[in-house]
């Protein structure tokens, strides 16, 4: 063998070696699998291993048996408590994903907090606990979902650290050990980045649909060992981590890939740090053409929010909606009502409203029951053919728009200490663009979701295992079921036996049917959201309120 050769046979053996383990660490691509057009969300797990059944509730369910049957832990789980998950009600909502939906999606977007809450002096939290249910729940996520040919996109939450809340710059403990327990999810070109900042992107279709999985809690304005963003703090982590993104975007951008951003504290005035919080919105919007949605958990309750180019603006509070209000209240204000306060600040027609102004933050409720309902979603999104669709070739290269500033807006930043402040610094154009599929219904558009959910849990037990339950679609009637003649090549947003008999039957007319469908959204575009955001401004449409209030508790009270 002539020695060159060698050489080149040597060099590839060797190659081969180094290269074998990283394919074997690499996501499943979905080639070899065709489209269903659905994804899930799951969040908010909080196995807790320390849960008893029949312990009582005012021991975070970890001790005693209480003489009242309705003070104590149930076997699944405890509704309405402040009682994490039993291992058995995580691994049965796993196992039943993986019976029930794994064949019927093309990935998962998984949102965060896989540890308990540090609800319990006498058991406090410790790090290597907090890993090693991370670890647990990261590889039953494996054999459910990656095994499949399904790949999950993790992102960090504020209870898989230590302490609570606090994470300070990468590379860190948490980054390393991270890097390890969810080495087989984190693609082999972000790994330099994740082991800085616990972030990094998927392809989760290759050259099509990326999700970019962040890490918040350099933005959580409860974490005190970062900077928050500051202007003149460049290596500040929150800043990395956005300048990351401003890259990642527009790297997707050129390449005419559509992305999720998902995470898992949503990006909002009361929980981020103001000047994160900027960049985030400037971000979304800027990008809004490249941005299908915003995807997030934490809050353990489900709800929609705006980011609006008005956050970017020097605007006096009386004129801020919600949040702001509602903290200098003396009373305050509950999710609902900020909300509601939020949505009458709209726009309040079609004709005034500029949709590359907004960009929708969709937050899923949680597994745990803790202080609600087991809960789910599965996306469904528009898998029409790529080749007819044009959008993807022709306006890929078209340039931003420059906006300018408000009059207003100039003065200010003139001055100290504004000058030093993102709404000040951030003028660059903007990729907003109506035909785009975060604004009309066209391939890749999130066309809505159906939200399951476990009613009854303490119910379940020795004789039955818990039942899951569709709690709501978002869909409008004619989206679920084809008329007759139209079944061949029907897109099926929810599968037919997933949905409950009303509703398979097509009885429509039923209070039944009826309830499972409060909003009849054509799709998830920014002006689906928008018009819904309206619907609920208006006083008038109490049965609506209602039925959104009733999904965001669950039910319970918060009467008022
Ligand atoms: C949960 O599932 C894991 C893996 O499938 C198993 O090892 C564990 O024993 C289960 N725990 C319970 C409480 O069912
Ligand atoms: C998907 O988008 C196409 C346009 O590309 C549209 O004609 C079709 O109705 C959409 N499908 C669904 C299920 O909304
Ligand atoms: C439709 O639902 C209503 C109310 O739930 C019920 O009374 C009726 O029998 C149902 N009709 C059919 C055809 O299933």
């Amino acid at each position: 063998m002539p020695s060159l050769m060698r050489t080149c046979t040597l060099l590839s053996a060797l190659l081969a070696v180094w290269a074998a383990p990283q394919v074997v660490l690499q996501q499943p691509s979905l080639s070899k699998r065709s489209l269903r057009g659905r994804f899930l969300q799951i969040t908010d797990m909080h196995p807790d291993p320390y849960y008893r059944n029949h312990a009582s509730q005012s021991s975070a369910c970890h001790r005693k048996k209480p003489k009242k049957e309705e003070e104590r832990a149930s076997k699944y789980g405890t509704p309405y408590s402040e009682c994490d998950s039993p291992l058995l009600l995580t691994n049965f909502t796993l196992d039943y994903l993986e019976e029930h939906w794994a064949d019927e999606i093309d990935f998962v977007v998984w949102t965060g907090d896989n540890a308990r809450h540090d609800n319990d002096r006498k058991l406090p939290r410790t790090l290597p606990e907090i890993y090693s249910l991370n670890r647990a729940v990261a590889s039953k996520m494996k054999s459910v979902f990656s095994s499949k040919g399904v790949p999950v996109v993790p992102s960090l939450g504020n209870n898989d650290v230590w302490p609570h809340n606090i994470m300070t710059p990468g590379p860190n403990g948490i980054t390393n050990e991270f890097s390890s327990i969810w080495r087989s999810f984190i693609p082999f070109p972000s790994y330099q980045v994740f082991q800085r900042g616990a972030y990094y992107s998927t392809e989760v279709i290759p050259n099509e649909l990326a999700v970019i999985a962040m890490n918040t809690m350099y933005f959580y304005e409860k974490n005190k060992a970062v900077g928050g963003c500051q202007y003149r703090e460049q290596d500040d982590p929150g800043n990395l981590q956005l300048d990351w993104l401003d890259v990642q975007l527009d790297i997707f951008r050129r390449r005419g890939i559509q992305v999720y951003i998902t995470g898992h504290v949503p990006p909002s005035h009361n929980s981020y740090h103001p000047e994160c919080y900027v960049r985030y919105a400037e971000l979304a919007l800027r990008y809004q053409s490249t941005i299908l949605g915003h995807l997030y958990g934490h809050m353990n309750s489900d709800h929609f929010s705006f980011l609006e180019a008005d956050d970017l603006e020097f605007i006096s509070d009386d004129k801020k909606a919600g949040s702001v209000i509602a903290q200098e209240e003396k009373k305050p204000m509950d999710l609902y009502h900020m909300l509601l306060k939020e949505y009458e600040a709209l726009p309040s027609t079609f004709k005034k409203t500029n949709e590359d102004d907004f960009a929708v933050i969709n937050i899923s409720p949680p597994v745990v029951p803790n202080p609600y309902l087991p809960t789910f979603r599965v996306f469904s999104y528009n898998i029409s053919d790529a080749a007819t669709d044009k959008y993807r070739t022709s306006k890929k290269k078209k340039h931003g728009r420059k906006r300018g500033h408000r009059e207003n807006k100039k003065k200010i930043c003139r001055d100290r200490p504004f000058h030093d402040m993102w709404k000040c610094r951030l003028k660059q154009a903007w990729y907003s663009d109506e035909d785009s599929p975060s604004r009309t219904n066209r391939r890749l558009t999130p066309l809505g979701y159906a939200q399951y959910h476990i009613p009854h849990l303490e119910k379940a037990g020795k004789k039955h295992s818990p039942e899951v339950k569709l709690s709501y679609v978002t869909y409008s009637r004619s989206m679920l079921r084809p008329e007759e003649g139209f079944e061949k090549d029907w897109h099926y947003p929810v599968p037919m036996k997933q949905l409950p008999k009303a509703l398979r039957e097509g009885n429509w007319t039923g209070h039944e049917g009826e309830k499972f469908l409060p909003y009849e959204l054509e799709d998830l575009t920014v002006g689906s959201w928008l018009s819904l955001g309206r619907r609920l401004a208006d006083r008038t449409e109490k049965k609506l309120r209602k039925q959104y209030r009733k999904f965001m508790y669950h039910g319970l009270g918060h009467e008022g």
